[in-house]
């Protein structure tokens, strides 16, 4: 019998899946919202394998706490900056994530709607709207700006750059130029994209895209040089990890004007917004910031191929094969 920990209950059929495999013990926390930490510490406790959320920190107590026999970590999530990487290699446990083709393209067109939003400002155009302030048809009205003909500068060309590079290429007339550690030739001939350096990318940019994972490496990637550096009419789309940009930064060069505007999916010291409260932390007071709370994957396609994935990893694990998706 296998003993798999769920820490929440996950949308989508892949638990279905799992409760209808033999030989598993499965317990899942019943509660939908994120387990607290003691309890969570409690409930892992002779788990074999857990299937966890990007809400938990799996870290070495965690492991310790489960005890010697765990032996995969399961992420219901592509990021898997939660996990202690090193002390699950330590423990020779395996982690696995969940991307997939159908995750990527949802938070491909959830960037590319914040850019929408932020360019029309379609935000503001809805708040003006409601608070009944639309008196009658003026051309200075909210005037925002095209996307056709700008450029778009995706840092890391992977699985979502790639997507919104297609859909920003193909289908609406936009100039695509990336950075990232590798140049990558289809990624180019694909989208007649140009590869940058990441100074270069900032400076030339009309949004700015980013695309990596949260690594050391990537903490604080857009910070005040790389503000300084890019357009007074840009924007900084964040989707993927809230500390690749210093908010600090951002905010400030938000107030001096150094940029036009954000969309934010994920903040740095989430789910607070703001992590650094001083006087002038004012992100959520800006018109032209739009900020979700971290839906970028939030649809009923990618939920389900999440789930999938995380099981599917879970049974190649059980099955003794290569996991799909494996982190280590
Ligand atoms: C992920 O999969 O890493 C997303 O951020 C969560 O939906």
């Amino acid at each position: 019998m296998t003993k798999i920990f769920v820490t929440r209950s996950i949308p989508g059929s892949g638990l279905a899946m799992l409760k209808k495999r033999k030989s598993i013990k499965l317990d899942i926390y019943e509660k939908d919202q994120k387990i607290p930490r003691k309890e969570l510490l409690k409930r892992v406790k002779g788990a074999d394998i857990i299937l966890s959320l990007l809400t938990e920190k799996i870290d070495a107590k965690v492991m310790n706490a489960a005890g010697d026999q765990l032996k995969m970590i399961a992420n219901y999530a592509v990021g898997f900056n939660n996990i202690d990487i090193e002390a699950a290699k330590k423990r020779g446990i395996k982690v696995a994530n969940t991307p997939s083709p159908v995750v990527s393209e949802s938070v491909a067109e959830h960037a590319i709607a914040l850019m929408f939003a932020l360019a029309h400002r379609i935000v503001e155009g809805d708040d003006f709207t409601r608070a009944g302030k639309y008196k009658g048809w003026d051309p200075n009205l909210l005037v925002g700006s095209d996307l056709k003909g700008k450029t778009v500068g995706i840092i890391g060309a992977g699985r979502i750059g790639s997507g919104i590079a297609q859909r920003l290429h193909d289908g609406f007339g936009l100039k695509i130029i990336y950075s990232d550690i590798n140049r990558n030739p289809k990624f180019e001939k694909s989208f007649k994209a140009k590869f940058r350096t990441k100074m270069q990318l900032l400076k030339e940019s009309d949004f700015v895209t980013l695309h990596v994972p949260l690594f050391p490496s990537t903490h604080h990637l857009i910070s005040t040089p790389e503000f300084k550096t890019m357009k007074k009419t840009a924007f900084l789309i964040n989707t993927s990890r809230g500390p690749i940009v210093d908010e600090l930064a951002l905010t400030k060069a938000l107030i001096k004007k150094e940029i036009a505007g954000a969309g934010l999916d994920v903040y740095e010291c989430e789910p607070l917004i703001d992590c650094n409260p001083r006087d002038h932390y004012e992100l959520r007071k800006m018109p032209n910031v739009i900020m979700t709370p971290h839906t970028a994957s939030a649809t009923i396609e990618a939920r389900d191929a999440m789930s999938i994935t995380a099981v599917k990893n879970i049974f190649a694990f059980l099955d003794k094969k290569q996991l799909p998706n494996i982190v280590i």
